[in-house]
């Protein structure tokens, strides 16, 4: 295989990120887990639920894992992800238990408040874990609001990074009607409210009167990315809006989602161009994604617009609002220049004519 130089400083820089991450992360619950193939499927479904980010910025936590067997009989169970989500965030106990801890609990029972309980989702105390010390050494866990029953019992020790996080495993998944019970996700959420509801009205309801809107919905479950302008942007781009033909309306619109799941640590990441709903076929109706220090800038030919803020980041719909309308090039024409060279015919400065003769005009270079 040959290494290319690129790929070689990538690889040199991939090690620098590594080892710095590794001085800053306080931990890296997916790292530890890894350790343990038993656990492995739980391990698996805190990165899929996206669980894994948020336990990594926690402290004083403990993650009560269970081994492949006791996944099983949870996925049995055929949940959506989203309630897969609650129930994990169950085994997450916002207080730190290791095993020495966990045998002298004052007074031999406590309760331990979750990530599910911190979520807001969790009706009464349904997001409260109670640990006993049991006879015989023995330690057990149950759902609070579950009739006193102990379901699960300590196994052993994972790792300890008092006080930090502890990561214990547990005899199996404990029950919980709350934490299962049925979630709306991302497909089931209405787009346009609630992009009305966060700045992006005019867009929301601009969307609403195009088949669009429809393209959008298709795709939320295979993976969405929306940019919706701010009301102040979008209304000012209303007049041209006005004058494209219906198709053109269609396609600014849909050039505004990407077919993708991209949350914004991806798209900070990833520098390119990028495919849109309006795109239909190769090097149409696409933008570059640039990334400007700690900022994330779309650019078309026609205009940079930067990401202000996120309106939703949940796999498989991402909503981020931005500064300005996204201009395709085939729908409008760069601002023209001050200082204008002799005249180029339309056709020169058509990018796909400027493509096929080999040279790029200097407006388009410039922008
Ligand atoms: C615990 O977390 C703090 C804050 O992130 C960090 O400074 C410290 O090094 C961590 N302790 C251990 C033992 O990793
Ligand atoms: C945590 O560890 C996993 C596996 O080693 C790695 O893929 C991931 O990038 C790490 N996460 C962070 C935030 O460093
Ligand atoms: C332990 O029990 C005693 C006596 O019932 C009580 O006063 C005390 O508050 C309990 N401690 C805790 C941490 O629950
Ligand atoms: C936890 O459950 C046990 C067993 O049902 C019960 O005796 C104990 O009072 C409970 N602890 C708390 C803090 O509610
Ligand atoms: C979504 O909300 C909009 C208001 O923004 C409403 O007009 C539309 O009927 C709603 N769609 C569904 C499917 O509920
Ligand atoms: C609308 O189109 C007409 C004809 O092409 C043009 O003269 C006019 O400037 C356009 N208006 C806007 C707001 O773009």
């Amino acid at each position: 295989m040959e290494l290319r130089p690129e790929a070689a400083g990538t690889i040199v820089l991939s090690i620098l990120v590594l080892l710095l991450s590794c001085s800053t992360e306080a931990h890296n619950i997916t790292r530890i887990l890894a350790k343990f193939p038993e656990c492995s499927t739980f391990n698996h479904y805190l990165t899929l639920t996206h669980l894994a980010p948020e336990i990594n910025t926690r402290q004083t936590i403990t993650v009560c894992a269970v081994d492949n067997a006791g996944m099983a009989d949870l996925l049995s169970k055929q949940l959506s992800i989203y309630a897969i989500k609650n129930v994990l965030s169950f085994h997450v106990l916002l207080d730190y238990f290791g095993a020495k801890k966990l045998h002298q609990i004052t007074n031999g029972t406590a309760l331990a408040a979750t990530m599910f309980q911190a979520t807001g989702s969790a009706p009464g105390s349904s997001g409260f874990v109670n640990i006993t010390d049991l006879s015989g050494g023995k330690v057990g866990f149950g759902a609070e609001d579950n009739g006193g029953n102990l379901d699960a019992t300590f196994v052993k020790s994972l790792e300890e990074i008092p006080y930090n996080i502890s990561v214990i495993q547990i005899s199996n998944i404990l029950p919980s009607p709350e934490a299962e019970a049925p979630t709306p996700g991302p497909s089931q959420m209405n787009l346009t409210a609630m992009m009305s509801a966060h700045g992006c009205k005019v867009f929301a309801e601009t969307l609403l009167t195009s088949d669009a809107e429809k393209t959008f919905d298709d795709n939320v479950d295979g993976g969405l990315t929306v940019f919706c302008p701010a009301d102040d942007a979008f209304k000012n781009f209303l007049p041209k809006y006005k004058n494209l033909t219906a198709a053109g309306k269609q396609a600014v619109l849909e050039y505004h989602g990407v077919p993708v799941y991209q949350s914004l640590s991806t798209l900070k990441s990833n520098n390119g161009l990028m495919n849109t709903l309006a795109t239909d076929g190769a090097n149409k109706y696409d933008f570059t994604v640039q990334n400007d220090g700690e900022a994330v800038t779309l650019k078309t030919k026609i205009v940079t617009v930067k990401i202000t803020g996120t309106l939703l980041d949940q796999q498989p719909l991402a909503i981020f609002t931005i500064d300005k309308v996204l201009l395709p090039e085939e729908l409008f024409k760069a601002a023209p220049t001050p200082a204008p060279a002799p005249a180029p015919t339309a056709d020169a400065l058509s990018p796909k004519s400027a493509k096929a003769k080999g040279f790029v005009p200097a407006d388009f270079v410039r922008l």
